[in-house]
């Protein structure tokens, strides 16, 4: 059952829903936005709050744009394509800062400009999904549709990397004929400089039709397909078997960072580069310094922060990617002041911390749970004076920072990056510093 009302929407929440309240009730709607008079259809009903959709508009807001992307609406993959794109980021921004507030009771000293990037074809990473369906007699490749395991129609994506997005209908195409196209849930993208890998999640070998048709097509395409039968730690190169190792560069520090592609790497290339541009200009680290680089993956940090001559160490939960930067880090002749270490850092404590010696400055880029055992052990005397926190979840950085907060730290400056364009996705970047007493 679902019900018709008309409401004004006061704001929109963290996943670019629109807000309005009736009577004390709050009703989340989907594809309303500020300013804007809606009607909408509920589809989930609680007694505090609504899950709804916008069936009319009756004021639009100027804010609103024509979405560019044929699927918006039924792909899960965006939410904001019908929101101007300078406004999305002033959403996100306000996201941030009330987060802040109203979480960790925490507001930034300085507010940074935040850090725009290409908004259309940006998305190098991602996981899509593949299903045949034997009704429509057609194999789907996509992202899953909204609030639903159902995999979208896609012949084409607006975010995705153009050269991938076209490959879509393609993709659906390939997998439909192969004798597997029933063990075959998932592609894996990887775009790199030199190569792009899309690695299929196989359930049962290839035939060698199917083989023969896989080869063809990452010939015609110039991919490299990579299976994987199993967990991430079974994913090997298929064809071509000579490709290029995957990588990216960071060319203001002449890195290269080769990369597997089941180890994790920033979605967006060209925002990374502006991202550790900014962390270090926000870290400056100085020769002779000693900084840690905690949840440093494969280095993404570690090694901007080496080329200043300071000494640093990377900290990471995965063995693999802790090998993957020790490899980088030696690739790219910074082997001498990094070093490494594998450690859950969700069990960190004091004494651990204190094992770890005295550092200078922390840059800390934590998983969407962020880092609260983490600062929870910068309790003692030799606490470093400045941290440089990369978030990916507004919630937990305002927890963090409460927690920072009491430990003496002061939040100097926070600031937006739009790192995952029309989506809800807020990163951002904080830096904190040391309370002088
Ligand atoms: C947002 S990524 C950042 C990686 C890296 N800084 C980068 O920019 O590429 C978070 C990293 O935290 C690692 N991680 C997740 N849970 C962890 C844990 N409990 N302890 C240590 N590292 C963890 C992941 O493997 C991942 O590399």
């Amino acid at each position: 059952m679902t019900t018709e009302n008309r409401v004004t929407i006061e704001s929109l929440d963290q996943e670019g829903r629109g807000v309005a309240r009736i009577e004390g009730k709050v009703i989340f709607i989907e594809g309303a936005l500020t300013g804007e008079i809606v009607s909408y259809s509920s589809y989930r009903k609680k007694p505090s709050f609504e899950l709804a959709q916008v069936t009319q508009i009756h004021k639009f807001s100027s804010m609103r744009v024509q979405p560019k992307c044929k699927h918006f609406g039924v792909c899960g993959g965006c939410s904001m394509q019908h929101l101007d794109e300078r406004a999305q980021v002033a959403v996100k921004q306000r996201i941030l800062e009330d987060t802040l507030w109203h979480i960790g009771k925490v507001k930034a000293e300085t507010i940074m400009r935040p850090i725009y990037g290409q908004t259309w074809g940006y998305r190098e990473r991602a996981r899509i999904s593949v299903k045949h369906v034997i009704k429509k007699g057609k194999t789907l490749v996509g992202f899953h549709e909204k609030r639903s395991s159902f995999v979208a129609d896609m012949q084409s994506c607006e975010i995705l990397a153009p050269k991938i997005a076209a490959l879509l209908p393609l993709l659906a195409e390939l997998v439909s004929g192969l004798s597997i196209r029933d063990r075959l849930p998932q592609i894996e993208v990887a775009v790199g400089e030199q190569v792009d890998a899309l690695v299929l999640r196989v359930m049962d070998p290839p035939t060698s039709a199917d083989e023969t048709a896989l080869r063809a097509f990452a010939d015609k395409h110039d991919i490299q397909f990579w299976l994987q039968s199993k967990g991430p730690e079974t994913i090997v190169p298929f064809h071509p078997l000579d490709a290029p190792a995957l990588s990216y560069s960071l060319p203001e520090f002449g890195i290269t960072m080769p990369f597997a592609p089941s180890e994790f790497t920033q979605v967006n290339s060209a925002l990374n580069r502006v991202m550790i541009s900014r962390a270090m200009r926000l870290l400056d680290p100085q020769p002779g310094e000693r900084i840690a680089d905690f949840f440093c993956g494969l280095g993404n940090f570690t090694l901007p922060i080496a080329k200043s001559g300071a000494e640093v160490l990377g900290i990471e939960g995965s063995d693999a990617l802790v090998a993957r930067a020790r490899q980088n880090a030696v690739t790219n002749g910074l082997a001498g002041n990094t070093k490494f270490a594998a450690m859950n850092l969700f069990e960190m404590t004091e004494a651990a911390f204190a094992q770890l010696g005295i550092f200078d400055k922390l840059l800390i880029d934590p998983p969407r749970d962020g880092a609260l055992e983490l600062v929870k052990s910068l309790g003692g005397d030799n606490a470093p004076h400045r941290i440089v926190y990369v978030s990916c979840n507004p919630a937990t950085l305002a927890r963090d920072a409460a927690e920072l907060v009491q430990r003496g730290y002061v939040l100097k400056s926070a600031g937006v990056m739009n790192m995952f364009p029309h989506t809800s996705h807020v990163e951002s970047i904080a830096v904190f510093e040391k309370a002088i007493t």
